[in-house]
């Protein structure tokens, strides 16, 4: 048994972890305040008012129904999402073939008729890799959307996917658990828009669990936090970045199965 002290930490570093945690869990609270409490205030009013006195109109009724569905159906992908940011993958990994899972996303894309689209999937030639197919679509999904969103007049959407060779300076810059070290191969695929990017101040906020921009109803603040679970339980490796000419790029790396 060592007999060397306890590791004491720095106080100003502990309690400035401690805002930093009580600051997170403000924005949760907030987060699940906005996404659940607000559809099921809506969910109460209905439901007095179908219960209530008054006679009710086909239309009123149908209105009714309508704001009930959509209050439930809020509750139910705020809920999800919140799952697939903190729960572990339920599901099991198996070995899939990259390009088939890629183009398959591809195809069913429904991009924007305001929008263009760059897709560099080769046919042949990516990586084989171990991951959950449905768990990796969310993952791309949520990144899909975001850069769908970022770009709601006009811009290019790039999807591209590539075997990558890990570089000793890459790995080191990493923060999350992956598989990947120096040397290995990876499969790369890039989401990239041509929207606005992200504001320095918010880039190191986008992961956290309700931090989200855009108008009430619109983001719940909780895709990048279950895209960044879904990758790390996969253990890959998600980076979001400004790009030099504007826009934002996502890269997801994967280990790739056939190491040269
Ligand atoms: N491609 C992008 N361009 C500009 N900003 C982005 C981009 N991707 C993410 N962001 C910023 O990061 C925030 C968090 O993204 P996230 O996907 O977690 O939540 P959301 O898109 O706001 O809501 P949700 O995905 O739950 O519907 C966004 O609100 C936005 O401010
Ligand atoms: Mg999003």
């Amino acid at each position: 048994m060592s007999d060397a002290a306890p590791e004491q930490g720095n106080p100003r570093d502990d309690s400035l972890r401690e805002l930093a945690v009580a600051d997170t869990l403000t924005r949760i609270s907030k987060g699940i305040a906005h996404e659940i409490c607000n559809p099921l205030s809506q969910i109460t009013l209905a439901a007095d008012l179908l219960g209530g006195q008054r006679p009710l109109t086909d239309e009123r009724r149908s209105q009714i129904a309508k704001v009930l569905h959509q209050a439930s159906q809020r509750i139910d992908r705020a809920v999800t999402q919140l799952q697939q940011a903190c729960s572990p993958l339920q599901e099991a990994m198996e070995v899939l073939d990259s390009g088939p899972l890629l183009q398959g996303t591809l195809s069913a894309l429904k991009l924007p008729a305001h929008l263009s689209l760059e897709a560099e999937i080769p046919t042949q030639g990516l990586p084989r890799i171990k991951a959950n197919a449905k768990y990796l679509g969310i993952a791309l999904r949520h990144l899909l959307d975001n850069a769908i969103e970022a770009m709601p007049k006009a811009g290019r959407l790039t999807l591209r996917a590539s075997t990558r060779q890990i570089g000793q300076s890459q790995r080191g810059s990493w923060q999350q658990s992956t598989s990947l070290n120096a040397g290995d191969l990876a499969l790369c695929i890039e989401i990239c828009d041509s929207g606005p990017g992200i504001p320095t101040q918010q880039l190191h906020l986008i992961f956290e669990p309700f931090f989200s921009t855009k108008p009430a109803g619109q983001g719940s603040g909780l895709g990048l936090a279950a895209a960044r679970k879904i990758i790390s339980l996969h253990e890959g490796q998600l980076d979001i970045a400004n790009l030099p000419q504007g826009g934002v790029c996502a890269t997801i790396l994967l280990k790739a199965l056939n190491q040269a």
